[in-house]
């Protein structure tokens, strides 16, 4: 095998298992960040609706009587689950993959009406009452979707005045939403989730991106490299190489003129050269003392 070969194959030997090496690191940091990005995307929304929801309790509800006003009418507005999960409906319209939602098992409003793959969501939180988040992938018309859920406990006993029997109840809120939902939930229960979805189509994409670029950057540098050396072997290595094994040739045979050496540099090469034009300059002597 030539020289250029067997630098040439070591170079792309070394080149293959260092960019195997480098893309599956790239490749998991790059995922992670995605990962990561959306579970910081999914708490902020939830922390938006948790927000929103104490902004209703304390200064919405305040303004009226458990909700109703002076001529019996019941405002779903001072209800902070109804605020987050409007407001919610509402920035949905703009992000469709968005969504947040307090699916409970036997809701006030039916909208809130756990599904099934909710309710086994719950039914963790009720197994383990240690449990405060569960995170998971669901797949929703083709679209990857980072969940996160939180669990809804009834821990304040005011909450009870609205949800434990419909003669306890605002009459006004029962004429809004009758006798049979949301009713019945007891202090210390885990009646539902506060459930966020989000897409991990934009992440994603950036990760796939920010991946492709950097393989397609360092096959690049890897290309140039490649070729600067291939360039710089063949001027400094192979072709002085080459014009001394020819002047060795010339001087085997006995053509001590033609054996000349051009030496340029001062490198291992061109010392090497200068000693075949000594060896010329010495087997040249010899010729005319024997004359
Ligand atoms: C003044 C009455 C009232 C009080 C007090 C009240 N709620 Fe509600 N709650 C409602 C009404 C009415 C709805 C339905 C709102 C809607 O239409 O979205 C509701 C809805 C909810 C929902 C969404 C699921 C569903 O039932 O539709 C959750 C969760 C909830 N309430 C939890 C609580 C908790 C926890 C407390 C105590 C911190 C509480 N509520 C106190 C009236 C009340």
């Amino acid at each position: 095998m030539q020289l250029v070969s067997k630098i040439n194959l070591t170079m792309l030997v070394t080149f293959a298992f260092g960019l195997a090496a480098s893309s599956w690191y790239a490749y998991h940091l790059t995922q992670d960040n995605a990962l990561r990005q959306v579970t910081d995307q999914a708490e902020l929304l939830l922390e938006h609706a948790v927000a929103l929801r104490n902004y209703t309790v304390n200064e919405i509800r305040p303004l009226t009587e458990s909700g109703g006003d002076k001529y019996g009418v019941f405002h779903p507005q001072t209800v902070p689950a109804y605020a987050a999960t409007q407001v919610a409906n509402i920035f949905q319209k703009k992000r469709p993959e968005y969504s947040y939602k307090e699916a409970v098992f036997n809701p006030t409003n039916t909208r809130d009406n756990a599904a099934p793959w909710e309710e086994k969501i719950i039914n963790q939180f009720i197994e383990n009452p240690s449990l405060d988040k569960i995170v998971g992938s669901r797949y929703t018309k083709k679209t990857k979707s980072l969940y996160i859920a939180h669990p809804i406990k009834i821990t304040n006993p005011s909450c009870l005045e609205c949800h434990s029997t419909p003669d306890r109840a605002p009459a006004s809120m029962v004429a809004k939403y009758g006798d049979k939902n949301g009713f019945g939930w007891k202090l210390g229960e885990t009646i539902g989730t506060q459930m966020v979805l989000v897409p991990y189509t934009l992440p994603s994409l950036i990760a796939k991106q920010t991946f492709k670029s950097f393989i397609g950057s360092t096959a690049l540098i890897f290309l140039a490299l490649f070729i600067a050396i291939n360039i710089m072997l063949h001027a400094l290595i192979i072709k002085p190489i080459k014009t001394m094994t020819d002047a060795a040739e010339k001087l085997a045979t006995g053509d001590i003129k033609g054996a000349k050496v051009n030496v340029y540099s001062r490198d291992e090469i061109a010392v090497l050269g200068s000693s075949i034009n000594k060896l010329r300059r010495t087997l040249e002597k010899a010729r005319q003392r024997s004359r």
